[in-house]
């Protein structure tokens, strides 16, 4: 009995360090990049943050009430009336569980009458295979092993999956759905964590309550009815007590040693995010050749997190030492009263054996309770943070009478536009200016000015603090997000790919979009040849975040893919910026060819690029300080004039000589727009 108990033991703490393991597991990251127009999956960081546990200070127990009532619609099935009656079936299968527990000592005990009763053969025969048929329905008594608990389990597989999908598709909209501020904000890692967490939680709160706790709490209180009616108060209120003390007491320690397991996921944390952050800037190491610190740092963090995993353990081992002598006692009180019974001819022999396999079968379950109670505790925790992510407002919002943006001939207009992202920090003031329809207007400034603000808000990922932005005389501010954005196409100034292959990027612009229209696109985006010279053509993965292609090349995947989207109004974000002299002037005759009659929107460092354009605006402290066209806005000799003076007089920049007008009233530089 003793060598079954230490088995249990063992396996129990196995499972204790599959969870501690568990928060260690690996989890596919989010990554959002500089970029703020594409976020995307990277599926390379593999390694992330785990836990929020850290965070919730206090009892998982707060908000019990709330808590369940969050779960509650995601335990009953509510679409499905055949996963209703699963439901049904598995908890019924659950009570048979509870039945087959109370006959299988009486069984036995019968066995051993019959046998020193030398009862006939046939009688005993029959009283064999109906205690084997209870124990392979039985099974082991641990809960998973018999016939009834592995169909049962197995039957929950369908349960289960309902509520993970239900929960996971759920937050993934809701974070589709937020908006670009909280995506800046956010932590990856833990944000996926949460998700992660937050599902198996719901999971498992329901399998540990339904399958475990409560099952248990009924057999106690089944075998204290069964000891009182068929034997005698004394054996109830023997397993009464040690049921009682075994229940408090784990709960007691398993709450103090909460706080020992927090730390411990703490420091995992730390550990975690350390690794995290070397591998990701493994360039950096490597260009600063500090690998050695790297490890040492990862080295410390570890015997940090080892420390805090030592007084875990010591606790575990502590639980599980005062759980054992409890159990201990409790047995050997009730197994001495037994055995004085059939002593003095009270009881037969089968009944000591009644009791010794029945508070057996009650101690195997029971001597899991401190781990699942454990378990409950950081599910709700897990849980938590995961409804704190379900219930994240959206800070963009539609408004309730907004409907879809009447597109007519693409007119734009900032009236009076005041922003910032952070209070006290304007980015833009009084901002105003027109671009009628199919105009191009040309944005320059010194970095750091709001150009790409600007864009950003005329998509709306943000909303203005002051003035309106008007598409077509209708504010953006009042039409749906989705239709706005269906007309306007952007070649955003960092361009991030999917980990997917070379055509499965380009297509994102518009996913209906034929293999032929893929290539079309990349003809016009003057990439076509270059794909075609990879080994593996558009198949070629690009790798994470777009990392195996050069700089020019993800440029033009992504005026590729914009093209392809073919929208009404154009937003380009510095879209040549990586192209050499002679790529950037074959796209700019097809970015020419797609602007046309479009309204278009351009962010240029390199003026001889918008040298065309019908109106070009100087941003200079967040304000309009310039506007005009090319010639007039160097005849009025301000911020333009010089800066087109800087650039011409400054051979090795960027602006190469070759495609500079030698006479700055020459306009044969590359033009983004012909009309
Ligand atoms: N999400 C953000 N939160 C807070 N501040 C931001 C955010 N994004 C940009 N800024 C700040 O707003 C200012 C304008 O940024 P913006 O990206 O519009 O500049 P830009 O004119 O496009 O510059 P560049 O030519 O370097 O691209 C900068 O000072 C920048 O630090
Ligand atoms: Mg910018």
């Amino acid at each position: 009995m003793a060598n079954k108990y230490s088995k249990r033991q063992t396996k129990r703490n196995a499972l204790e360090n599959a969870t501690e393991q568990a928060s260690l597991a690996l989890t596919v990251e989010v990554r959002i990049t500089g970029n703020h127009f594409s976020s995307h999956l990277t599926l390379s960081d593999f390694l992330s943050t785990p836990g929020q546990v850290e965070v919730i200070s206090g009892s998982a127990w707060q908000g019990f009430r709330r808590k369940v009532c969050l779960l509650v619609p995601y335990m009953w099935p509510r679409g499905s009336v055949g996963l209703q009656a699963l439901v049904i079936l598995c908890v019924g299968l659950l009570g048979l569980e509870r039945v087959i527990n109370v006959f299988v000592p009486i069984y036995s005990r019968n066995i051993v009458n019959q046998l020193s009763a030398m009862e006939r053969w046939r009688t005993l025969a029959i009283t064999v295979c109906v205690y084997v048929l209870l124990k392979f329905l039985q099974g082991g008594g641990v809960g998973t092993s018999g016939f009834v608990s592995n169909l049962r389990s197995f039957l929950w597989t369908y349960v289960q999956q309902y509520t993970s999908r239900v929960v996971q598709v759920r937050l993934f909209a809701h974070l589709h759905d937020l908006s670009l501020r909280w995506h800046l904000g956010r932590r990856t890692g833990d944000v996926l964590r949460s998700i992660d967490r937050g599902t198996s939680s719901v999971n498992n709160l329901l399998s540990y309550v339904v399958f475990s706790i409560v099952p248990t709490i009924a057999d106690i209180i089944i075998a204290i009815i069964y000891f009182v009616t068929y034997f005698s108060a004394w054996f109830g209120l023997i397993v009464f007590i040690c049921m009682f003390l075994y229940l408090t007491i784990t709960i007691i320690i398993t709450e103090w040693r909460t706080k020992y397991r927090r730390e411990m996921n703490t420091q995992d944390n730390i550990a975690k995010s350390k690794a995290v952050d070397s591998l990701l800037n493994f360039e950096t190491v490597k260009y600063y050749n500090s690998e050695g610190f790297e490890v040492r740092r990862f080295e410390d963090a570890i015997l940090k997190y080892q420390a805090c995993e030592l007084k875990t353990n010591a606790s575990l081992a502590l639980l599980n030492q005062t759980q054992n002598l409890i159990i201990g006692l409790g047995l050997l009180a009730g197994s001495l009263l037994c055995a004085y019974y059939v002593t003095v001819d009270k009881f037969q022999v089968g009944d000591y054996v009644l009791f010794g396999t029945y508070i057996i079968q009650l101690y195997t379950p029971l001597n899991w309770f401190g781990t699942y109670y454990r378990m409950i505790q950081s599910a709700f925790v897990d849980m938590e943070s995961m409804f704190d992510l379900l219930t994240e407002e959206k800070e963009v919002k539609d408004d309730v009478n907004a409907g879809d943006l009447l597109f007519t001939e693409g007119r734009v207009d900032f009236q009076n536009v005041c922003f910032s992202y952070t209070a006290g920090k304007e980015i833009l003031s009084e901002v105003s200016f027109t671009v009628m329809p199919g105009q191009t207007v040309a944005l320059v400034g010194p970095s750091g000015s709001g150009k790409s603000t600007i864009i950003r808000l005329l998509f709306r990922f943000y909303d203005v603090q002051g003035g309106c932005i008007l598409i077509d005389g209708q504010d953006i501010y009042k039409v749906k997000q989705n239709s706005l954005r269906s007309y306007i196409g952007v070649v955003p100034q960092d361009t991030v790919l999917f980990n997917d292959n070379i055509r499965e990027n380009i297509r994102y612009g518009r996913i209906s979009a034929s293999d032929q229209e893929v290539e079309e696109a990349a003809v016009a985006a003057d990439i076509h040849h270059k794909i075609l010279s990879f080994p593996d053509g558009y198949d070629t993965e690009v790798g994470e975040r777009g990392l195996k292609l050069s700089g020019g090349e993800k440029q033009r995947v992504a005026i590729a893919r914009t093209i392809l989207k073919s929208p009404r109004i154009i937003l380009l974000d510095e879209a040549t910026s990586a192209l050499d002299s002679q790529t950037e002037c074959n796209i700019q005759a097809s970015l020419a060819k797609v602007c046309a009659n479009h309204t278009t929107l351009v962010v240029a460092h390199r003026l001889s690029t918008i040298i065309k354009a019908d109106q070009i605006l100087v941003l200079h402290d967040g304000r309009i300080a310039e506007q005009g066209r090319h010639e007039e806005l160097l005849a009025m000799g301000g911020l333009y004039a010089a800066m087109w003076l800087k650039q011409q007089q400054t051979p090795e920049s960027e602006v190469s000589t070759d495609e500079q007008p030698q006479d700055s009233s020459q306009t044969q530089g590359h033009q983004t727009s012909q009309k």
